[in-house]
């Protein structure tokens, strides 16, 4: 077991100046951000994204995020629009990110674009990934570290499972601040919300001072990465249950429930920013667990619930 965690490392100068080399190489490694760990590579190499859609099995429809330290770097692949500086002012670097259309000129690779003619782009907060990013002159591709489908991880140690030795170097910062993945909004058009995530539809639409982005619009549209089963630990899941039953998981949330070694309480404060954190470490606690079915409580949908129950009612797909 041991030895598939030596990849695992903590940031000091002479890591950072691995972790370049790596990217330079067009090899992949892990990567803490603020939502959850990711697979980097360089996006202006078609052949480091090959790697990444080989190694998540991922299909090659599924376009990629490009990440950047700042909008200073963004101005030969996408057109920018007012929305886009509007909601960069109030809240980036931060969890969002944008689809917004891809330059000709770009050097992003049509591989990481999945050939569209759009392109998602994000600003990560995490103070390591931004290290990293202030190292090199390209733009990072970085899905979630996670087999296609599967649970995304929020700590180093996930990263490990799911790709033991493939990854060279996996970056440690520890477990992520929020653990969901990023609000996806589309600015190609009117503003749309593809993915929601911690970033509340109230609190941009608030920032764009208009009507135009409304929850119920969201839910019809995809992205194309919205494959039905998704998020999922492989395991039947079923929603919205009220009573515990002793031969399953149970994924709890608030003070109500009892200690038992089948419950796994998400918040018992009722505290939604706390049950986002602890989701997906719940999910890979139960799968490793070997559960044959899992009951999940019903959580309320506001706030970052919605971006809960989107990514509970994925998984329960299965
Ligand atoms: O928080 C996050 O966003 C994490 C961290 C690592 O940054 N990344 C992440 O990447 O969640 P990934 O690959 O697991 O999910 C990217 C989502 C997919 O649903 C994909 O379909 C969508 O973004 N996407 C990418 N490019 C798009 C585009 N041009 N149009 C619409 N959706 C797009
Ligand atoms: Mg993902």
């Amino acid at each position: 077991m041991k030895n598939i965690y030596s990849n695992i490392r903590k940031v000091n100068t002479k890591i950072l100046s691995k972790a370049v080399n790596h990217l330079k190489r067009n090899d992949l490694i892990g990567v803490p951000t603020e939502t959850v760990y990711g697979l980097a590579g360089n996006a202006y190499s078609r052949n480091s994204v090959k790697k990444i859609y080989s190694l998540k099995k991922r299909p090659k429809f599924n376009p990629l995020i490009i990440h950047y330290l700042n909008k200073d770097q963004i101005a030969n692949d996408v057109i920018l629009n007012n929305n886009f500086f509007r909601i960069y002012k109030n809240l980036c670097p931060g969890p969002i990110t944008f689809i917004l259309k891809k330059k000709i000129s770009s050097k992003v690779t049509s591989l990481a674009t999945a050939n569209l003619k759009t392109i998602a782009i994000r600003f990560p907060k995490n103070k390591m990934i931004r290290k990293l990013l202030k190292e090199i002159n390209f733009p990072l591709a970085i899905p979630s570290a996670n087999k296609s489908g599967g649970i995304s991880p929020v700590e180093p140690k996930d990263v490990a499972e799911e790709f033991g030795g493939k990854v060279k170097l996996i970056i440690d910062d520890g477990k992520t601040k929020i653990g969901l993945e990023s609000t996806v909004i589309d600015l190609t058009g009117r503003a749309k919300i593809l993915r929601p995530g911690s970033l509340s539809a109230e609190k941009i639409s608030k920032i764009l001072r208009s009507k135009e982005l409304t929850e119920r619009k969201f839910k019809k549209i995809k992205s194309p990465g919205s494959i039905k089963k998704h998020y999922s630990p492989g395991i039947p899941m079923l929603l919205n249950q009220k009573i515990v039953n002793k031969n399953f998981a149970f994924i709890a949330f608030g003070s109500k429930y009892k200690n038992d070694k089948n419950i796994f309480n998400l918040s018992k404060e009722s505290d939604l920013d706390e049950a986002a954190k602890n989701l997906y470490r719940i999910f890979r606690i139960i799968k490793n667990k070997n559960y044959k079915k899992i009951y999940v409580a019903k959580i309320p949908n506001r706030g970052i619930g919605i971006a809960i129950n989107d990514r509970l009612n994925h998984a329960a797909k299965f």
